[in-house]
């Protein structure tokens, strides 16, 4: 049984004050939801604040990007090294809006992702395709290609920690989630993918799925089979949001 992890993306969204104030809500909602993995990735400017706030709860830091060297010349970087200074557990890597905004590569998140756990962090990898290469039946090779590359040099004795997530481009931030067929046909590619590389451990590694999930539709999600978590963006920003989405009903979709 995979331990479902639900994770919020802040992205570029909430002050130290802000991040505090969500944590005082939070917090309490959830301490009964011991059976799941929840996360919380604000920006950099507020992980040491939001830490302070986690510190003692069922609720872990996160970061939302890292860069895969350990300390020199990089202006306006953060090294897993300082992560793991501010007690986080997770940092994200390759989400979309880095790939496409920002000209991450696969081979830069391999990079960031193997660094990642070198220092005792688990990365979130995240992959999906966009509207275009969906409409031109591309999703699968995209995918494919994705997954090989972000995971270049993944050794066999992290497969266990690592966290994936599919986030299809156009369900991102536009309310368009994909139906749970539709992310589970996906999802199952994506299992099927990482058993052939890495043999039965691959039924360890925990696929998110993100894009628009919000509390009405996240219980379809969660029943499908190879869906074991949510990467959470516009509806990670309310506490009560997203505490609904922590306790999700599995199999009442
Ligand atoms: P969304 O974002 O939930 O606002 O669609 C998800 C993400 O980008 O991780």
């Amino acid at each position: 049984m995979r331990r479902p992890i639900l994770a919020a993306n802040w992205k570029m969204q909430k002050t130290t004050g802000e991040a505090a104030e969500f944590a005082a809500r939070f917090v309490p909602l959830v301490k009964d939801a011991d059976a799941v993995d929840i996360v919380v990735a604000p920006p950099f400017t507020a992980l040491d604040r939001l830490g302070q706030a986690l510190a003692g709860s069922n609720v872990a830091l996160a970061a939302q990007n890292v860069n895969a060297e350990e300390s020199g010349a990089f202006t306006g970087e953060i090294s897993p090294g300082m992560l793991v200074d501010l007690d986080c557990r997770y940092a994200i890597v390759g989400h979309s809006e880095r790939r496409t905004l920002y000209g991450e590569s696969d081979d830069d998140v391999a990079r960031k992702a193997a660094a990642l756990f070198a220092a005792g962090l688990t990365p979130i990898v995240c992959i999906g395709e966009s509207l275009e290469e969906r409409e031109a039946d591309r999703t699968f090779e995209v995918v494919e290609r994705q997954i090989d590359g972000s995971l270049a040099g993944l050794r066999a004795e992290s497969t266990a920690e690592l966290v994936l997530a599919y986030e299809p481009i156009w369900a991102i931030g536009t309310g368009r989630t994909a139906t749970p067929e539709i992310a589970q046909e996906v999802h199952a590619f994506v299992r099927d993918r990482l058993r052939r590389r890495f043999g039965a451990a691959a039924d360890a590694i925990r696929i998110q799925y993100g894009g628009s999930v919000k509390p009405d539709n996240v219980d379809a999600l969660m029943s499908q089979p190879d869906i074991d978590g949510a990467l959470v963006g516009g509806a990670s920003l309310d506490p009560e949001a997203f505490s609904r989405i922590v306790h999700f009903q599995q199999g009442t979709s």
